[in-house]
Formats: C-alpha cells, structure tokens, sequence
C-alpha cells in the first residue's frame, strides 16, 4: 500500500503545493504515495461553520474548538488506521531525521495543521496528537510546517530518490554536516578546486572531507553529535 497522508487544514489549498512538482509530484503522480487535504471548516457550527472560540480565561486570539477538530479527524479515520497523528505546533518536540525515518518507514501520517492562538488541550489528549516543531520561530500556521514533514518523509520512500544520496543520510544520521562540494571549472574568480579533489587519492580525499565535515560542524553546530570532534588535523581556526 503507498505511503499514505492525510492533512487536516483550514487551507487545504496550500496541498499539495511545491510537492506537485519534482521528486516528490513525479512519486505523488506515480502513486508511490497519497495526499489527501481535509477542510476542518466541513466540521464547524452554525450557519456560520465556525471552528474557533474566545480562550477560556481571556487574552487575545482565538481556540480551535476539540469538539470540530475531534469531528474532523474522527471523519478522516478509520478503526484500523494505525498512522501516527501529527499536530504541527511551534511548541512541539522538534523535528529530527531519526523521527523522519520513523515516518517514512510507517504507514504514513495523519497531520493537523493549527491556526489561530492554539488548539483545545483536551482534543490533543482526546485524539492523542502529537505535537511537532519544525524550529524555533513562528509561523502563522501549520500548513507550511506539514509540508516540510511531507517532503522529509517522501524523498525517504522507496523509489523516490533514485540512485541519489538515498542511503544514508550524509548529514545529521553521522552527526556531521556535508563536507564542501566542488566542480567544474577548476578554476573560477581566482579560487581554485582545492588540489586533494584531483589528486587520484581517494584515502587522501576521504580524509579530507572527514575533517572539512568536522572543522564545519564544530563551526556551526557545535550541538550536534559531531560537532565536538576537534581531534582532527583539519580543526584549522576555530574560535569558538
Ligand atoms: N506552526 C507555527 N509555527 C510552527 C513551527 N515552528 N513548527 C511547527 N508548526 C508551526
């Protein structure tokens, strides 16, 4: 069975969006998986259809009702389904390529996307979401957020990749960040290729980028599992 996502959206609109198009629209078109963008709003109340309320307590903004969105996603799934339900949140756990894996490897996800100040609680607790992050900043919903969980997800799935970096995952799975990529011309605005990469030596090149990917991790992303491996003769100047 194709890998199978389902996404609850005030928006649904914003879907399939950039994975229409390349890697993932060809896989999307082929069937290796499936989208399917649900309106919350054909669960709202009234004449009006509304979805949201005044926070209990007051403050300022509005709460998606548990009552509508426990409709929607009851709606959207089945006894059976064994997805994992996915509720994008700036305050949930962050996003990481070992739980991307996870995903990609399951039956697929069903993914709530908020809007407004934030979800009921109980709802979360009612259905079991779990809340993601995709970073620390604020976006205005969660639509864009679940497309990047999609795109992660997708380009992990059999036959999507092709005979690219499907393996394994160069940065982040080794905790180190990619090494420096070169190619022609040799020579471009007074900066050369360095001269390992033609050299013919492939113990010499892969000694190379091994201590350029540690010297940029150290760098960057000193948090990183790779990121503390100074031990290395290419840590050339490092301040911090
Ligand atoms: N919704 C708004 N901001 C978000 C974030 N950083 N991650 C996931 N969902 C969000």
């Amino acid at each position: 069975a194709p890998w199978r996502a389902t996404i609850l959206t005030l928006y649904p609109e914003m879907f399939p969006g950039p994975l229409g198009v390349s890697l993932s629209g060809d896989a999307l078109t082929r069937g290796d998986w499936t989208l399917e963008a649900r309106n919350i709003r054909e669960h709202g109340l009234g004449r009006h259809r509304s979805v949201d309320d005044t926070p209990a307590g007051g403050g300022a903004g509005m709460v998606l009702r548990c009552d509508v969105l426990a409709a929607a996603i009851d709606a959207a799934t089945g006894a059976d389904d064994q997805r994992p339900r996915l509720l994008m949140s700036p305050r949930g756990r962050p996003l990481t390529q070992a739980r991307v894996r996870d995903l990609a490897g399951g039956p697929g996800a069903l993914i709530v996307c908020g809007r407004f100040e934030g979800v009921d609680e109980r709802v979360i607790e009612g259905r079991s979401l779990e809340e993601v992050s995709i970073g620390d900043y604020v976006l205005s919903g969660g639509e864009i957020a679940a497309l990047v969980v999609l795109d992660a997800c997708v380009r992990l799935l059999p036959g999507v990749m092709g005979k690219m970096e499907s393996g394994i995952e160069e940065s982040f799975e080794g905790g180190l960040l990619e090494y420096p990529h070169y190619t022609r011309p040799r020579d471009w605005e007074s900066r050369a290729i360095p001269d390992v990469l033609s050299s013919g030596n492939h113990a010499a090149i892969a000694r190379w980028r091994r201590a350029e990917a540690e010297r940029i991790t150290a760098e960057r992303r000193p948090d990183l599992p790779g990121g503390s491996r100074r031990d290395q003769a290419a840590s050339k100047s490092i301040t911090g």
